[in-house]
This record gives C-alpha cells, sequence and structure tokens, in this order.
C-alpha cells in the first residue's frame, strides 16, 4: 500500500480512535431529489463540520458544497440507473480516477449488487476500480448493496462484505444485523454500517452503538441523521457514540440537547420518512 493511499485511508478512518463518522448523501445518484436532500448544500454544509468525510457525487460535490470544507471527500462512482428500474444492479463506473484526482478526493466509492442480475459486472467494476485507485493512491469503499429480494442477514452480509474485501476493497459499507461479528470477523478490512431507513433517533442510535460493539470501525450514515428533527444533534449523537464511546443514553441527551438548543421541541415526532428502494 503507497504512503498516499495510507494517507488517504487516515482521512477517512480517524487515526486517534481507528474510527469513522461517514456522512452518506449520495442518494440522490439513482433517488433523485431525496426526502432532506432537496437542497443538497443547506442540508450538507451545516453538517460538514461533524463528519469526518462525506460521500456524494461529483455533481452535488462541484455544484453545492463549497471548496473551502475541511470534510474528506468519498466520491460515488458508480451509477447508471434509476429507482424506476426494477433491477438497480446495472451498474457502471460514472466517474474516471481522473476527475476524482481533480477533483482531490480521499475515496471512492461503488456498490456491489451480490446475488442480483449484473453481480458479475458490479464485482467486475469494483476490481477494476481498486486497480486504478491503487495506480493513483486512491482507496475504494465497496457498498454491499442489497437488491430488493435479498435478506440483510449476516449470512448474505457477510458473503457480500467478504467478496469486497477478496476484490481489493480498502473499506467495506453494509448494513448492521443480527450476528454483525460474523460480517466483521470474516472481513478482513475495516467494516463500516450504513444508517438504512429513518428510525426513531434513540433506535438509529442503538444500532451505531450495537454495530461498534459488534466490529463496525464506524458508520457511512444519511437518512438517519439528515431526515432527523435535529440533524447536527444526530450526527454530534452519533460521534459520541463513535469516537467518545457514549452509551447510547448519553448519546441520546446529545441530540436532545442540541434539539433544545436549536429550539426544536423535544417532544416532537419521529420524522419518519419514505424508505422508498433503500
Ligand atoms: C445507497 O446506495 C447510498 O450509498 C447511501 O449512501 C447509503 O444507503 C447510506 O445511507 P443511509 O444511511 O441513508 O442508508
Amino acid at each position: 500500500m503507497s504512503w498516499g493511499l495510507r494517507n488517504r485511508l487516515s482521512r477517512i478512518i480517524r487515526p486517534e480512535t481507528g474510527r469513522t463518522v461517514m456522512l452518506a448523501v449520495d442518494h440522490g445518484y439513482f433517488l433523485g431529489p431525496t426526502s432532506g436532500l432537496e437542497q443538497p448544500g443547506a442540508c450538507v454544509m451545516p453538517l460538514a463540520g461533524y463528519a469526518d468525510t462525506l460521500m456524494l457525487t461529483r455533481g452535488v460535490l462541484r455544484n453545492c458544497i463549497d471548496s473551502h470544507v475541511d470534510a474528506p471527500i468519498v466520491l460515488r462512482v458508480s451509477g447508471g440507473n434509476s429507482v424506476l428500474d426494477d433491477d438497480l444492479s446495472n451498474e457502471t463506473i460514472i466517474t474516471s480516477v481522473e476527475e476524482c484526482i481533480r477533483l482531490n478526493v480521499s475515496g471512492m466509492a461503488l456498490s456491489i449488487f451480490v446475488g442480483s442480475p449484473h453481480q458479475h459486472q458490479t464485482i467486475a467494476n469494483l476490481a477494476k476500480l481498486v486497480d486504478a485507485g491503487e495506480r493513483y493512491g486512491i482507496p475504494v469503499v465497496a457498498v454491499t448493496a442489497v437488491g430488493k429480494d435479498m435478506v440483510r442477514d449476516a449470512r448474505y452480509l457477510a458473503l457480500a462484505s467478504r467478496i469486497a474485501a477478496e476484490m481489493g476493497a480498502h473499506i467495506v459499507k453494509t448494513y448492521f444485523c443480527e450476528d454483525f461479528e460474523k460480517v466483521s470477523g470474516t472481513c478482513p478490512v475495516p467494516v463500516v454500517i450504513a444508517g438504512g431507513k429513518k428510525l426513531p433517533e434513540r433506535e438509529a442510535l442503538q444500532m451505531t452503538y450495537d454495530g461498534i460493539a459488534a466490529g463496525a470501525v464506524g458508520v457511512d450514515m444519511g437518512r438517519n441523521i439528515f431526515q432527523s428533527d435535529s440533524p447536527i444533534g444526530m450526527i454530534k449523537a452519533v460521534r459520541a457514540i463513535v469516537h467518545g464511546n457514549a452509551s447510547v443514553d448519553d448519546a441520546y441527551a446529545v441530540y436532545t440537547d442540541e434539539k433544545a438548543a436549536s429550539g426544536v421541541a423535544v417532544a416532537g415526532g419521529s420524522g419518519l420518512a419514505d424508505d422508498r428502494k433503500i
């Protein structure tokens, strides 16, 4: 592994704790104007100072994110499909490594769809991207996307995560599940968990806590932060668990304190939102 690649990796997984809070805001690449992300800049910029990385597409990065932002960028470079297609697995590489260098990214992210109609194509995409990334010292985050017919259990997620690592991914993003130790313990590279559909805040914090306890090095979380009634409160609370080993109760207090300080009624609703396909 080259010095440059190790340096970029250390900008994603913080050396102080060995953990990371990645903010995922790439949903529009196939969902269009996702709830909470209709105006990406307005959503992301207030959160950027609390995120270890921003995961997004080049279009949102170039058009909506200030170029003086401090947060390292993990650029989504796979796509080519939309929520209107029943088979989301038909993805290709949509952004060149040269563009990633121009955009000064710290990592590239690509989805693989194990068990879906285009699994071969997406796994081959990953292997090619790792070759390109290694050439220029850019790590690859493999996103183990789940097809609509796949069950998110430890057997399937361990299969997908291990395949991603075997193809050379430097970090694997997957979903939390029961017996998550079987996923993290059989994947030879760091694993981060996605947030998935919007949950009540305490449940999302419990999932974060359980994921870290079961071997995840952090989160790559989107909707459970930006669809919260206090996005800053939630990202601070998630950080308290990931980097500060806070209990769920203490992290929840971080969220409610921030929410109260920003004037949002603490007894507000859960903010549950349309999950659509992911
Ligand atoms: C999904 O393909 C996207 O890469 C999202 O970044 C991912 O699902 C994580 O976001 P969330 O926490 O909303 O699930």
